[in-house]
């Protein structure tokens, strides 16, 4: 009998099989539009790959059937897997670490920098005609704050963290973070980077990007008190997961000045943003595509691949979530 491999999205990049009697199914490339309709898709499938957006629970599971063998997500957070009722049938879960690395660390830096320079303010500014209405700007106005030499907090020293603060230092920025432990690689050369306690690093950093995963402890790290340590002339970036921060008091403190502004490519309830968010001008917002360049995706795409093949040959997975 074929094994038969689901993608819910049509995937970027050769997604194939061929050492193995497989067929395979791609979903809609905007999702399902209901939830029946994906259970309906994974019904049968022994190798699935899902998308950030889409809960793999019981009820998920139940509807694949007992033949699922691995999940593989396409991505490198997995927050939106129920592991352990993955593990309590013997399904393995694979995620795409290194994949995304340097595309969401593009990203963050991007965010980075957009906030500094107030780019969405800007932009609008430029293409509205307002400008032209305005006249040529003066010396005093969209003033944004400079980035070289300032400090830069990475909060969640992974990968994507350090790739991030690696990025800083062709802007000559200092480099803390935080961690849970010493990181060598963070605080050696070329980062010597220091690692501080989030309440410290946050008084302390000019701009603070947030590469934690979301975990029950992650949940609103960053909340109205932590917000109000910051400097009112500081930057928040966040490339992880919405959740992480406290959007309500995130869209209170920008609008009330006591944060310079913030670059989210993540939200709490994607695809929804929280309407204060969208009214101000001091946010840059982008819809959760920090891993969207072509070697990022494909490279997805191939880690996939080798998971399900290598699971469904009965070989260990190569990039296993052991959470
Ligand atoms: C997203 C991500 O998958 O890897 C992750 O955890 O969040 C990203 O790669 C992608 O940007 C689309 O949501």
């Amino acid at each position: 009998m074929a094994f038969q491999i689901a993608a819910t999205r049509p995937l970027p990049g050769p997604f194939e099989f061929p050492e193995l009697d497989a067929k395979v199914r791609f979903g809609p490339e905007r999702g399902f539009a209901t939830r029946g309709e994906l259970l309906e898709f994974v019904r049968g499938a022994h190798g699935l790959v899902t998308w950030v957006s889409e809960k793999v629970d019981d009820a998920l599971l139940d509807a694949a059937g007992a033949q699922l063998k691995v999940v593989a997500n396409f991505a490198v957070g997995y927050d939106n897997i129920d592991v352990a009722a993955c593990r309590r049938r013997g399904v393995i879960v694979t995620n795409t670490p290194d994949a995304v690395t340097e595309g969401t660390a593009d990203c963050a830096f991007m965010l980075l920098l957009a906030g500094a320079r107030r780019l969405a303010h800007a932009d609008r500014f430029a293409r509205s005609g307002e400008w032209e209405r305005h006249g040529t700007l003066s010396p005093t106005e969209l003033i944004g704050r400079p980035v070289a030499g300032r400090t830069l907090l990475i909060v969640g020293a992974g990968r994507i963290g350090f790739a991030t603060a690696l990025r800083g230092i062709g802007w000559g920025m200092r480099v803390l973070y935080v961690a849970r432990h010493v990181k060598p690689d963070f605080e050696f050369a070329p980062l010597n980077a220091r690692r501080v306690e989030l309440d410290e690093g946050l008084r302390e950093a000019d701009f603070v990007s947030i590469h934690t995963p979301l975990t029950p402890e992650t949940r609103h790290l960053i909340n109205a008190r932590r917000l109000a340590l910051m400097k009112p002339t500081a930057v928040l970036v966040n490339t992880s997961r919405g959740a992480v921060v406290d959007e309500a008091a995130l869209a209170a403190a920008l609008k009330e000045g006591r944060l310079f502004a913030a670059g989210l490519d993540v939200f709490e309830q994607e695809p929804k943003i929280h309407p204060a968010l969208k009214e101000l001008d001091n946010v840059v917002l982008t819809p959760h595509y920090g891993s969207a360049n072509l070697d990022s995706r494909a490279a997805m795409t191939r880690i996939c691949a080798e998971n399900i093949r290598a699971v469904l040959s009965g070989k260990p997975p190569v990039t296993p979530v052991e959470g």
